[in-house]
C-alpha cells in the first residue's frame, strides 16, 4: 500500500478474480463509494487488475480494458496489487489462488461458500501463519452481516444455537407455495423463470448450498473445524402442499433451515450439530416471517438472549456490499498491522444425527375405527417419544392423524416410524419434519 501524501488517503489496489454477478457489482460500488471511503476511512481504493475466462466478453464495468487478463496468478502476484478479492467461485482454482495471495502476504477477501466449507481450516491457519486476512462476510447469507457479529461482537457469548434460512431459492419456494397455494413444481419453474434458480437446481433444493453455509457458520460460531461432509441434508423436494397446510392448520409454516448447534455427548464432551432440513417453525417465531428470496439467521445466545439478522442474502450488488466492508476492513488492518484471524482450529466432534433431539411432526394415514390411536400412542410411549399435539381428521372409512411430539432423540423416533409402519391399522406414513420451538 503505498502512502501518496501526507494527509492524503492510503491508495489500496485491488486484485480481482472475478468479474461476473458479484465481481462486477463490487467493481463499480468501489467507484461509486470511493470518494466517501476516502474521506471517512482514509483508504484511496482502486480496482487495477481483473482476472476472467474470456477477454472478450463486454463488461460494464468502471475498470480500463487493460485492467482485464485470463493469467490469475498473475494478478496475485502482481507488485501492484495489494489486496486479493476472490469472487470467481468453485475450489480450484480459486483454493491455488487464495494460497498464493495469503503466502505473499496479501489479505485475501472471498465469497466463495464452496471454498471455505471445505478448505476453510487450511486457509484460515496459513492466513494467521502470515498475518494477514481472510475475510468472508459474502459467503454465508450475501449482504446480512453474520460472519462478523460471530466473530467479534458474540465473541463473548455462549452461543447455543445458529439457525438459518440461508437459502433465498428454496425459501422463495417454499413462500410460493404457502402463500398461493402453487405446487413445487409450479414454484421452481417460477423461481428458475425469475433467475432465482439454476437450470439444475439440485444445488440449493437439496440443502448443499444451505449446507456449505451451515458448516461456515458452525466453524465461526463454536470455533470448531466444520466442513460440508460433515452436514446432515434434507431438502425441500419431497414438500407438499398438503403438508402446508397441516403445518398452517398447527399454527406453522415450512421453511429450510441451516441448524448449527453445540450439545452436550452421552460422555460429558460437547459436541456440534449441523444439519440441513425442512422444518416446520411456529407462526410467532421470528424466522416464520422471513418471505420469499429473503434470508435470516437466528442466533441463540447465553447473556445476549436470542437475536435474528435479516436481509439480502444473494444478488450481485447486495453480496458486493458485504465484499466491499471486508475490503475496507482488510484494508484498514493492513495499514495498522493486524490481522485478528481466525487461526488454527481444532477438528469439532460432530454429533450423529441419531444423536440430536428434535421435536417432530408426523402425518399418518390410519384405519378410523376404535382402539387405533391408542395402539399408536402405545407405540409412541414405548419408544419414549412424548405428543405435544395431535389433530384427527375424518377421510371416510380412514382418518389423518397429525401429531407434533416433544423433543425427541432421532433414533427413538425412527424406530417409532419403524413400528408404526408395522401396525396393521396404519395405512402409511407421510411426511416427518423436525420442528423447532420446543
Ligand atoms: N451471485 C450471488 O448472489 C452470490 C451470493 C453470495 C456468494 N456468491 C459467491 O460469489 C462467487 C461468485 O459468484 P458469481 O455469481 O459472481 O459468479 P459468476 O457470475 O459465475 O462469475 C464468476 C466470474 O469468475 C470468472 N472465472 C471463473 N473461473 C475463472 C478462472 N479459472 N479464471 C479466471 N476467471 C474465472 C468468470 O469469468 P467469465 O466472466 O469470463 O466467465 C466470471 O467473471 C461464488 O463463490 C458464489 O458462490 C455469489
Amino acid at each position: 500500500m503505498n502512502d501518496v501524501s501526507p494527509g492524503s488517503p492510503d491508495r489500496v489496489r485491488i486484485g480481482l478474480l472475478g468479474c461476473g454477478h458479484v465481481g462486477a457489482a463490487l467493481a463499480s460500488l468501489v467507484a461509486e463509494r470511493r470518494a466517501e471511503v476516502a474521506r471517512r476511512q482514509g483508504l484511496d481504493l482502486e480496482v487495477t487488475r481483473i482476472a476472467v475466462r474470456n477477454t472478450a466478453i463486454d463488461r460494464d464495468v468502471p475498470v480500463d480494458d487493460g485492467a482485464f487478463t485470463t493469467d490469475a496468478a498473475s494478478v496475485v502476484a502482481d507488485p501492484d496489487v495489494d489486496v486479493v478479492v476472490e469472487v470467481m467461485g468453485g475450489i480450484e482454482p480459486a483454493r491455488e489462488l487464495v494460497m498464493a495471495a495469503l503466502s505473499a502476504g496479501k489479505p485475501v477477501v472471498t465469497a466463495n461458500k464452496e471454498l471455505l466449507a471445505n478448505h476453510g481450516a487450511e486457509l484460515y491457519a496459513l492466513a494467521a501463519d502470515n498475518g494477514v486476512d481472510l475475510l468472508f462476510e459474502a459467503a454465508v447469507a450475501g449482504a446480512i452481516p453474520i460472519m462478523r457479529p460471530l466473530r467479534e461482537s458474540l465473541a463473548g457469548e455462549p452461543i447455543e444455537r445458529v439457525m438459518g434460512i440461508v437459502n433465498g431459492t428454496t425459501n422463495f419456494i417454499l413462500s410460493r407455495m404457502s402463500d398461493d397455494g402453487a405446487s413445487y413444481a409450479d414454484a421452481l419453474s417460477e423461481a428458475q423463470s425469475l433467475g432465482y434458480a439454476e437450470r439444475d437446481p439440485t444445488a440449493d433444493v437439496e440443502g448443499y448450498d444451505a449446507g456449505a453455509k451451515a458448516a461456515i457458520m458452525a466453524t465461526v460460531a463454536f470455533g470448531a473445524r466444520v466442513v460440508a461432509g460433515d452436514v446432515y441434508h434434507e431438502g425441500i423436494s419431497g414438500i407438499s402442499v398438503a403438508d402446508i397446510e397441516f403445518a398452517a392448520d398447527l399454527k406453522h409454516c415450512i421453511k429450510l433451515l441451516a441448524v448449527a448447534e453445540q450439545t452436550v455427548a452421552d460422555d460429558g464432551q460437547s459436541q456440534v450439530g449441523v444439519r440441513v432440513h425442512p422444518t416446520l417453525v411456529p407462526l410467532d417465531h421470528p424466522l416464520a416471517s422471513v418471505n420469499g428470496s429473503f434470508n435470516a439467521v437466528f442466533i441463540e445466545g447465553g447473556a445476549a438472549g436470542d437475536l435474528m439478522l435479516y436481509g439480502r442474502g444473494a444478488g450481485g450488488r447486495p453480496t458486493a456490499s458485504a465484499v466491499l466492508g471486508d475490503l475496507i476492513d482488510a484494508a484498514a488492518n493492513l495499514r495498522r498491522g493486524s490481522a485478528p484471524g481466525i487461526g488454527v482450529l481444532e477438528r469439532a466432534r460432530i454429533a450423529p444425527i441419531d444423536d440430536v433431539t428434535s421435536a417432530y411432526y408426523l402425518n399418518l394415514e390410519v384405519d378410523d375405527r376404535p382402539g387405533v390411536l391408542a395402539a399408536v400412542a402405545t407405540v409412541f410411549g414405548e419408544h419414549g417419544v412424548s405428543i405435544r399435539s395431535m389433530e384427527q381428521e375424518g377421510l371416510g372409512g380412514e382418518a389423518r392423524l397429525v401429531f407434533i411430539t416433544h423433543g425427541a432423540r432421532e433414533r427413538d423416533l425412527r424406530a417409532t416410524l419403524t413400528d408404526l409402519r408395522s401396525l396393521d391399522a396404519v395405512r402409511a406414513v407421510g411426511s416427518v419434519l423436525r420442528v423447532i420451538g420446543d
